[in-house]
Formats: C-alpha cells, sequence, structure tokens
C-alpha cells in the first residue's frame, strides 16, 4: 500500500495531509479508532494542562511534581555540561521548569528542547521559559516523538531526555518496547532517559481519576478535530466518553491499563464530506482512543525492570512517592 492510499479507499484525490491517513484507516476500519496522538493539538494541550494541574480526582501532575520537587537537584547532578535537555510530548512544561532550574543551577547554562506535536504551544512555551531562566536556550521541535529523537541524532552533546506525565503509557501497549528500542539505538551510553509512569492501583481511584471531567478533552475535541480535518458533521452529543479497567493482563510483562472509547448512543451516520465517505455507528458501537487497547497503562516496579530489560535499557536509579503509585525512572542505555 503506498502512501496517500488505505485499504478500498483512495486518499488522492481528497488533498489529505500524510500524517491523517492513520486517522482516516482507523475510522473505516472494523474496530473503529483514533491514534492515540491524535486528540492532542494545542487546544488538547491546553485543556489537559487545566484539568491535570488542578483536577481534585486526577492527581497524576500533582504527583510527579511533588516527586520533581524533592528529585530534581538529584536527577540533575547525574549530568555534566554540556548536556541537551529533550522532553517528549512536552506540552506546557509546567514540571520540567523544576529540572531545567536544577539544571541550570548546576551548569550555569542549557539547550532545552522540547517535542511536541501542539508546536504553537511549545513556541509559546519555549520563549517564556528563556525569558524566565537566564543562560537557557530552547529549540522547539514541533512533530511527532520519534521524529524529535531523530532530528537529535546528529547532535554531539550528551542529553537527558525526559518523558513525563505517564505520557508513554498511552504509547499502544504492542509498540512500547520497540518504540523504547529505537530510542535505545538513538542514545548513547552517556545519556539518561527519565520516565515518569502511573503505578498500578485500585480500580476506585481510577474510576475517579477518568471521569467525565475528561469529556472536553477526549470527547468534544476529539470531535472538533474530526469534523474540522474531514468537514464531518460528528455530533459531539450522541457519543458518550467511556473508559473501563482490565487488571493484571495474562501476560506478566504488560501492565494494567485503562481503556478509553467513545460510544454512540443511537445508529447513526457520520458524512465526512472531504473523504466523500460516509461512517455507519450502530447503537452502542465504539470509536477507540488508541490503535491497542491501552488508553493508559498502569504499571509495577517488575514491569519496569522488565521493559529496560526487553529494550537494551537497564534501570540506574528509580523514585516513588510515599503512595508508592507514582514513579520516576532513570533509564540508562547498555
Ligand atoms: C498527557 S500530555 C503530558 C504533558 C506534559 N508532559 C505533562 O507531563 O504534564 C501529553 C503531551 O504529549 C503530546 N503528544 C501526544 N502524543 C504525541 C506524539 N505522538 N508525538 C508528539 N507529541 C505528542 C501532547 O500534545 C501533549 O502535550
Amino acid at each position: 500500500m503506498g502512501a496517500g492510499s488505505v485499504v478500498g479507499f483512495d486518499l488522492t484525490s481528497c488533498n489529505i495531509a500524510l500524517d491523517l491517513i492513520p486517522v482516516v484507516e482507523g475510522l473505516i476500519s472494523k474496530r473503529k479508532r483514533n491514534p492515540f496522538w491524535y486528540v492532542w493539538d494545542d487546544k488538547g494541550s491546553e485543556i489537559f494542562e487545566k484539568i491535570a494541574t488542578t483536577s481534585a480526582t486526577y492527581t497524576l501532575w500533582k504527583r510527579e511534581f511533588t516527586l520533581l520537587q524533592r528529585k530534581c537537584n538529584e536527577i540533575a547532578s547525574k549530568t555534566t555540561s554540556p548536556t541537551i535537555l529533550v522532553e517528549l510530548g512536552s506540552g506546557a512544561s509546567s514540571k520540567t521548569r523544576l529540572i531545567i532550574e536544577a539544571m541550570l543551577k548546576q551548569h550555569g547554562s542549557l539547550t532545552f528542547v522540547p517535542v511536541d506535536i501542539a508546536k504553537d504551544t511549545i513556541t509559546k512555551v519555549g520563549k517564556e521559559l528563556e525569558q524566565n531562566n537566564p543562560g537557557l536556550t530552547v529549540e522547539p521541535f514541533g512533530g511527532l516523538f520519534m521524529d524529535g529523537i531523530r532530528h537529535l541524532s546528529s547532535r554531539e552533546e550528551n542529553k537527558m531526555l525526559l518523558f513525563l506525565g505517564s505520557s508513554f503509557s498511552n504509547v499502544c501497549m504492542y509498540e512500547q518496547v520497540d518504540m523504547m528500542k529505537e530510542i535505545r539505538a538513538q542514545l548513547t551510553t552517556k545519556d539518561f532517559f527519565l520516565m515518569g509512569l502511573d503505578m498500578d492501583k485500585n480500580p476506585t481511584s481510577l474510576s475517579e481519576a477518568y471521569n467525565n471531567q475528561w469529556v472536553p478533552l477526549h470527547r468534544d475535541n476529539r470531535i472538533y478535530r474530526l469534523n474540522k480535518d474531514f468537514d464531518g458533521n460528528m455530533d459531539k452529543t450522541k457519543f458518550e466518553y467511556v473508559y473501563d479497567f482490565v487488571e493484571k493482563p495474562a501476560d506478566g510483562d504488560v501492565p494494567s491499563y485503562v481503556v478509553g472509547y467513545l460510544q454512540s448512543s443511537v445508529t447513526q451516520s457520520v458524512n465526512f464530506r472531504k473523504l466523500g465517505i460516509t461512517v455507519d455507528f450502530e447503537s452502542g458501537e465504539k470509536i477507540y482512543f488508541s490503535d491497542g487497547p491501552n488508553h493508559s497503562s498502569k504499571w509495577n516496579m517488575y514491569q519496569i525492570h522488565r521493559l529496560a530489560e526487553r529494550s537494551g535499557f537497564a534501570v540506574n536509579d528509580y523514585w516513588t512517592n510515599e503512595a508508592s503509585d507514582y514513579c520516576l525512572v532513570c533509564f540508562v542505555p547498555v
């Protein structure tokens, strides 16, 4: 199958950007789905930041912030100068500021490369960070995670790579190890890879964390984007935001996970005029938030060690909060 086409459907006449092809594939497939990155644009990033920093029940942001406050100097002290700080899925970089400040205190100057599809957001955030932090140079990269990493492959400085907010857990679970291997291939043994991961927890706190507060992001922004990108007439009031929790999958290497989807509340047809197609939904039919089963994986320490072993990393250090329900893990390439 060449670029510009999906099975049984010709996209060449639709004037669709190549990066939207997986979205079209997901819409017309038997198991309807969006790639996990689709909901993330500048608007999505703004909605996320507001909910994540203020919610009483989605406490991931606060738990990671508190851990970083305690550990940022220790993390910074692992690095030597010059080290480029790279952040995948940086968004508002509202926790990263702690590491930036700690590294600047240590080294005096620093280059920070935020990588995010929300390009306008990271450009604006980068300017603010530069204004507030003398000695800091920000080089935003607007694009997908792996494109950002490849973009940096020719840089000779050491790297401290950050992947915060448990965003790695949103990567399709069948692709997580391959993504880690690809990242490993772009790093050297002098680099560090700090990842924040949400740990396994009881279903009640998960149901509170993933409740309807996420409708503006996962239903409204998703449907807004689909209508905008493909000139659609999808009616958000005819879809419900739903999540399920799958605890302890049979394969012990695989973390528990939250599944997220929109569910059609009626039998309906949606026209996407730009694509020249009608997508039919039966009542109760789902459109998943990811190509894989997981919307968000929830880890234990065994699984984190296995992830490292299977992808060419070792766990150099890790820190959990008092409740042991959030982990910052520092991987090093082996
Ligand atoms: C859950 S938010 C986390 C934001 C921030 N790192 C934090 O910890 O609060 C995920 C961020 O990753 C970005 N993002 C999601 N998928 C992406 C992808 N495949 N490539 C690049 N950026 C992506 C989104 O735009 C968003 O800013």
